[in-house]
């Protein structure tokens, strides 16, 4: 099965509101550490499954509100670039993925799934 995931080259604004000042930790079912992104690194990636039910969603820009946002068309949930839910019947906002980026800005991800339908974010796989 294809999975797609959303890569932002995200502003300081959106980076403070994904990361709010500190580092992220990821871990695995049972607890360990897998990942941590880093709170400076200028780049956000989310899972490309909306959390209300797993549909895709897209990115569009809105004139009438001046800025851009995700948009799942299958119940309208709507999302600020910063994953935070704007509209609609999402009960948490997107899922931020782990990643790395070395020195030759090559961005490397680990795809995780997240129980859709969920106020708490629950990993899957
Ligand atoms: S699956 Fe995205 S709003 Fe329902």
């Amino acid at each position: 099965m294809d999975k797609n995931v959303w890569i932002l080259k995200a502003s300081p604004a959106v980076l403070e509101e994904v990361y709010k000042g500190k580092d992220m930790e990821f871990r695995d079912q049972v607890g360990h550490l897998v990942w941590t992104n880093k709170k400076d690194v200028p780049y956000v990636v989310f899972s490309g499954k909306c959390p209300h039910l797993g549909c895709g969603y897209k990115w569009r820009k809105v004139p009438k509100l001046g800025k851009e946002i995700f948009l799942c068309p299958c119940h309208l949930s709507i999302y600020e670039p910063s994953g935070k839910v704007l509209d609609g019947p999402a009960p948490r906002p997107l899922d931020t993925l782990p990643i790395r980026v070395d020195a030759g800005g090559n961005v490397e991800i680990i795809d995780m799934e997240f129980k859709a339908g969920t106020k708490a974010q629950t990993r899957i796989v």
